[in-house]
């Protein structure tokens, strides 16, 4: 995707540096950030400077790729490795991508017989992923816009789009394909709390391709819906279990919910690797629990452009942040692969 006019991918690698959109910063300011080593990498995907399950997958592929490359050449060079891994696995634990991804290049490097081999084929697969990350992203488009008609108002939740993944995105792939075809869209944002990813990135992102949006607090989308105001519901997935369930940003489930209520299709756009086949239900996704401070703060630019913190509740105020949930699989009408379209219980299992 472009940002005034360059072509950017979210990730990618420079030699031994992976750089990326500093996602913290959208839409106030758009910076590139250099993370010169894989802890830098690790930490950049733990503080969310880098967010999205595809995004941050391709991100622990060339961190991976980063341990790799720094593994001291001597009887130190396994220990370094699998110690890495370990860095990079403990970062996030919901998103599927993340372990896919890490997963991949370590397997990758281990078939080289010598550690200049390993170093090849590490950085090899992570480029690979990447660049399947984005094909992935322009496939699920193309299947996805066969699902939106003309004129057709879609919701959204968080940010599944391009800043998500390596390009494209998957709730937003379809929206930016059916554009392309001429079609007219207009997309409510969820604005997604408590970091506001609909707000702040989604509404970005939509504002680029020159698309019509409109932000929504999170509690007006079953008010929209029972109006007759919302045609469809297009989300991502962090994590998708063997019979469907699809764990994404907390409050997908409510989205679902009121779709259902309200005979609006809802559907979950995601790559085959956001799948687990490990995962038998929705019950065995790991859920990750955040800082109470991201529901008792906001952040944003104040009127002299200043990016400040504010405290929204008392003093002392308790709060609780999990911040996914998992929607059961009779909610969802299609799960939106790179494959097709499909019933959530007939998931294809070929994982590449
Ligand atoms: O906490 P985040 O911002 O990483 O959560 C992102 C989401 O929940 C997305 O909807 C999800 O990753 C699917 S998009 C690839």
């Amino acid at each position: 995707m472009q940002v005034n006019g360059v072509p950017y991918r979210t990730v990618w690698m420079e030699g031994r540096t992976v750089r990326m959109i500093n996602q913290q910063l959208i839409p106030h300011r758009f910076e590139l950030s250099s993370l010169e080593n894989h802890l830098q990498t690790a930490e950049a995907i733990r503080s969310m400077l880098v967010r999205g399950a595809g995004a941050i997958g391709a991100s622990a592929g060339y961190g991976m790729a980063q341990v790799v490359l720094e593994a001291p050449d001597d009887d130190r060079f396994m220990t370094y490795i699998e110690s890495g891994r370990e860095a990079l696995r403990r970062t996030r634990p919901t998103a599927q991508d993340l372990f896919y991804a890490i997963e991949r290049v370590y397997a990758a490097a281990l078939k080289g017989a010598t550690a200049a081999q390993a170093r090849l084929l590490a950085v090899e697969a992570a480029e690979a992923l990447a660049d399947e990350n984005a094909a992935a992203g322009e496939a699920i488009g193309r299947h996805g816009a066969e699902l939106i008609s003309d004129g057709a108002r879609v919701l959204t939740h968080c940010n599944a789009g391009w800043l998500a993944f390596v390009d494209w995105g998957s709730a937003l792939a379809p929206i930016y394909m059916a554009a392309r075809q001429g079609k007219r869209v207009s997309v409510w944002v969820d604005e997604t709390r408590p970091r506001c990813q609909g707000a702040s990135l989604t509404a970005w992102e939509l504002n680029g391709e020159g698309i019509e949006h409109t932000i929504i607090a999170d509690n007006a989308a079953g008010f929209l819906m029972h109006r007759g105001e919302v045609d469809l519901v297009i989300v991502g997935a962090d994590r998708i279990a063997r019979n469907g369930d699809a764990a994404n940003k907390i409050g997908t489930y409510e989205k679902a919910v009121c779709a259902a209520a309200n005979q609006v299709p809802f559907y979950v756009a995601a790559p085959m690797s956001t799948i687990d086949l490990a995962c038998a239900s929705g019950d065995d996704i790991p859920i990750e629990e955040r800082s109470q401070d991201e529901v008792l703060y906001v952040v944003g630019r104040d009127d002299r452009g200043e990016l400040t913190r504010v405290r929204m509740s008392h003093q002392g105020a308790q709060a609780r942040n999990p911040a996914f949930d998992v929607t059961p699989a009779h909610l969802i009408k299609a799960i939106i692969t790179q494959q097709g379209v499909h019933k959530p219980t007939e998931l294809p299992c070929a994982l590449v």
